[in-house]
């Protein structure tokens, strides 16, 4: 078994806010199943995510609600930070960009970029609001998208045609701070001339090589990520302000830098490495382990996140001239929610942490189906409906159907002991093939980031498990042929073992509760496969009932809650 490397990365969400699903199926939990099975591997792994503290996100929300924009992260830290808990995201740290270790590893980063020479100042006139004395980039102006004409689109992204935007571009500038229309006034920045990198860029992005030194696997990485990347290449590279005219953010370390902060693109970022070091001071590591050498590094990102971190990300860490590039960055599309996109404003989302405060005990539920509806290729749509029946027709009638009647079985005929395994016939042969091909079908999916066909094929394994006990029904010859029923229960059981294995990464919970029925429990993910786990004569235990069906009522009241609370 050869041993690799990698640093995962979930992207910082911003401490603006609670986790709706739409986060939620996008990044955290596809996330959290690669590191899951990588550990079952033995892979050597550090799984990094942590708050956005920076940037107009908070600051404009801090003004909305009349506090400061310390109390707003104050506050959604520890809310996201929770929930991710009582989810049961492994991150082996959640940290934060306000801490003052970020502050420092951000800062020396800029310098050292700067000291380099990677850095452009420049002076030109930009948009500022006389009322709030206020330079406006970003988030701080709205205008209408000379691409789609939006009205709402910002300084720096339409959010309805997808288009990266300059404040300059904006038809009918308006700021968000006074409403007012802006004045230009002139300032300076440092720029980070992006179009001296497009060569480079665009070889390390289509065929994954660059210098012969640096690779990663192209025809891995999801083509939405490749053509959104190279059609901001074709429609050329321009320089980027990499500092801002504010006071919420990391101060810019110049001595000319006063009443300026570092932009939060680069600033955040920077975060995964400043986790990385703090978790390192906790555990005596050595953080640079985790960002050089032949590591991999996986950023698990939105759609909307896709040009930060493989394109401006990744020339920052290459001028920088220490650090490893990303092998793969799997971007997630967008979760709808009935019918309509997840919006903060109208209150259209089901909002993470009150899922878990009404069904604290439906937490691998929620899981399943997410997972099994994950944006991964396209837009896709939550619905309380389908929720219902994921559950109750694969979870419950499928999975948790098998698993309580192969033990019930057991219990009944055996006192819970296994039975001795004899001679096999065809159809044995054909389930424990299918077992076998089963464990790796799943792994080569998920090193491919297909996280979801990876979980419809470890439901599979308890469909054959469920249709093999249809088919043999032990019940019936169970006075007329014991022997035979013996072997019967015995490869049941061993399926029940195998599910105990291969459900760890997506089904964290179930899996636990699955080898505590059998006494039985693997982490090591080669385990899966083999038709012999239990030995005859071990003892399981009684099973409880895995999964409650969900209520036509459930639906009823989650749609009802929905309405009521949304505006
Ligand atoms: N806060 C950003 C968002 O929610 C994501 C930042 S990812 C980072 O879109 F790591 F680069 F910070
Ligand atoms: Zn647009």
């Amino acid at each position: 078994m050869t041993k690799n490397k990698y640093t995962v990365t979930a992207a910082l969400p911003y401490a603006n806010g609670p986790l709706h699903l739409g986060h939620i199926a996008g990044v955290y939990l596809p996330s959290d199943i690669f590191v899951r099975f990588l550990r079952m591997k033995k892979h050597d792994v550090l799984f990094v995510c942590g708050s956005d503290e920076h940037g107009a996100a908070i600051t404009l929300r801090a003004k909305k609600e009349g506090v400061t924009p310390e109390e707003i992260v104050e506050r959604y830290n520890t809310i996201i930070k929770d929930t991710f808990k009582n989810f049961d995201i492994s991150f082996d740290i959640f940290h934060r960009t306000s801490s003052e270790i970020h502050h420092k590893t951000a800062q020396d980063f800029f310098k050292l970029l700067h000291d380099k020479g990677e850095f452009i100042k420049k002076t030109s006139e930009q948009y500022y609001d006389e009322e709030y004395n206020q330079f406006l980039a970003d988030r701080y102006i709205k205008g209408t998208c000379p691409h789609c004409h939006n009205e709402d689109a910002y300084g720096d992204q339409c959010e309805k045609c997808g288009a990266t935007l300059n404040p300059t571009d904006l038809i009918n500038p308006k700021s968000t701070l006074s409403g007012n229309k802006p004045i230009m006034r002139s300032t300076f920045h440092w720029y980070l001339p992006m179009q001296n990198h497009e060569q480079w860029l665009t070889e390390w992005l289509k065929k994954g090589v660059l210098n012969d030194s640096i690779q990663h696997d192209a025809s891995k990485w999801k083509n939405q990520v490749i053509g959104q990347c190279m059609s901001w290449i074709d429609s050329g590279l321009r320089p980027r302000a990499m500092t801002r005219d504010l006071n919420w953010g990391v101060k810019v370390p110049m001595k000319d830098g006063d009443g300026k902060v570092l932009y939060v693109w680069l600033d955040a970022p920077i975060g995964y490495i400043s986790a990385t070091k703090q978790w390192a001071k906790e555990n005596q590591k050595d953080w640079k382990e985790y960002w050089t050498g032949d590591r991999k590094l996986i950023h698990f990102i939105g759609k909307d996140n896709i040009v930060f971190h493989a394109i401006i990300f990744p020339i920052l860490l290459k001028s920088h001239g220490e650090f490893i590039l990303p092998e793969n960055v799997p971007a997630y599309e967008f979760l709808n929610l009935e019918g309509d996109k997840f919006s903060t404003s109208k209150n259209w989302a089901v909002w993470l942490h009150e899922y878990i405060e009404r069904y604290p005990n439906k937490i691998d539920e929620l899981k399943y189906v997410l997972t099994s509806i994950a944006p991964e290729s396209k837009d896709s749509e939550f619905t309380w409906k389908e929720y219902q029946t994921r559950i109750n027709n694969e979870l419950a009638d499928i999975l948790g159907n098998f698993i309580n009647r192969t033990l019930v079985l057991t219990q009944k005929y055996y006192q819970g002991k296994v039975p001795e395994i004899h001679d096999l016939n065809s159809l044995d042969e054909k389930v424990i093939d299918h077992i076998k091909e089963i464990r790796n079908k799943i792994s080569s999916l998920i090193y491919s980031y297909k996280i979801r066909e990876a979980q419809a094929e470890a439901i599979n394994l308890a469909r054959i498990g469920n249709k093999y006990l249809a088919d043999m029904e032990p019940w019936k010859i169970v006075k007329t042929d014991p022997v035979r029923v013996q072997t019967i229960i015995n490869i049941a059981i061993q399926i029940t073992a195998n599910l105990s294995i291969i459900l760890q990464p997506f089904l964290p919970i179930t899996a636990e509760k699955i080898s505590g029925f059998l006494n039985f429990k693997k982490t090591v993910w080669e385990d899966a496969g083999k038709m012999n786990l239990i030995s005859p004569g071990h003892e399981t235990n009684k099973p409880t009932i895995l999964f409650e069906k969900i209520e036509d009522q459930t639906v009823t009241i989650e749609l009802e809650h929905l309405e009521a609370s949304s505006n």
